[in-house]
């Protein structure tokens, strides 16, 4: 009897929730977010939905800020782990490397739900559930509305991709590259990593410019919103008029793009929702009551924008997040 009763409880709390010792005793789930730093407008975003999602559901949100390292991930994971946190959030910089830390979360018996970008693992049970969007779609949405908008004419594209390794650098290239190989005038001449940033991707285009002359560029993809706005900063100082001149189309939806189509300097936009952390805190929430595994992919919509809305979207998202 004694026995059953120590499963009864060991088991009470595994699904239960909350570890009295990272709670402080105020009954709230607590839930680190190990977030990949703030390089974009979007990321940041994300960071603030997240802390009026927790709000909101009365959770004790820690986030720990990576500036954009793996190994400030792990030791905030390892942190996390050593609180007795209920849950964690881990939005991964990179795809790979992952296994070691996320097993010790697993023999601690802490779910781990990634936000917004996916892992490679041979072992999927070291995650709960990932909230993401479906990052090759992105990729394709992007490149088949430039193939539809260059009806036929040859079009030599630089594309600026994202953090080297990471889930969406891989996946919009992927996707993209899909697209774009049905129309044979459409063509990636240059592709090089900005790190989602728009002072980097502002120096890969300068050089993009530099070497392949300002007048041979039809188009630019970029994984990103920010490194399209740096994109086009570098070919208005290069004297030439993007979203004329040269076609833009980006990921993420953020204000700025907005603002940049309204004013006719950007052509199109991909929308990834910055709501990542709402879903997750309620899959969680669910799965400490019942204890039944989430779908392991819960994925996000996504939706191309034009310049058409584009006035209207700036003033309903500019003061949003
Ligand atoms: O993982 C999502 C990507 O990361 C966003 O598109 C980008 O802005 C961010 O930095």
């Amino acid at each position: 009897m004694r026995h059953l009763l120590l499963a009864v409880s060991v088991a009470a709390l595994a699904l239960g929730g909350c570890d009295k010792a990272a709670d402080g005793g105020s009954g709230k789930m607590v839930v680190g977010f190990s977030q990949i730093g703030s390089e974009s407008g979007w990321r940041t975003a994300e960071t603030n939905a997240a802390r009026k999602a927790a709000e909101q559901r009365g959770v004790d949100l820690r986030i720990s800020d990576a500036q954009q390292r793996q190994e400030n991930q792990i030791k905030a994971i390892r942190a996390f782990i050593a609180q007795g946190v209920d849950g964690i959030l881990l939005a991964p910089v990179v795809a790979t490397g992952w296994d070691q830390v996320l097993r010790e979360a697993k023999t601690a018996n802490i779910p781990v739900i990634l936000l917004d970008r996916q892992i490679e693992t041979q072992d999927p049970s070291l995650y709960l559930s990932a909230v993401t969007s479906d990052q090759v779609l992105e990729g394709r949405m992007a490149g088949d509305w430039l193939v539809k908008e260059v009806k036929g004419r040859d079009c030599p594209v630089v594309e600026l991709q994202g953090t080297v390794g990471s889930s969406p650098a891989i996946a919009r290239k992927k996707g993209f590259d899909e697209a774009v190989a049905r129309a044979s005038d459409v063509k990636v001449v240059r592709s090089q990593s900005g790190d989602f940033t728009r002072s980097k991707a502002k120096e890969v285009m300068e050089s993009a410019i530099k070497s392949l002359g300002a007048t041979k560029i039809c188009a630019v993809y970029a994984h990103n919103d920010d490194m399209m706005i740096g994109a086009i900063q570098a070919l208005k100082e290069a004297g030439l008029k993007p979203g004329k001149d040269v076609l833009t189309v980006s990921i993420d939806a953020v204000p700025d793009i907005f603002k940049a189509m309204a004013d006719g300097d950007a052509n199109a936009t991909v929308e990834l929702t910055p709501e990542m952390a709402a879903p997750a805190l309620d899959l969680l929430g669910a799965y400490k009551k019942d204890g039944k595994a989430p779908p392991k992919w819960q994925q996000t919509p996504t939706k191309l924008y034009l310049p058409d809305t584009a006035a209207a979207e700036y003033e309903r998202r500019k003061d949003q997040y």
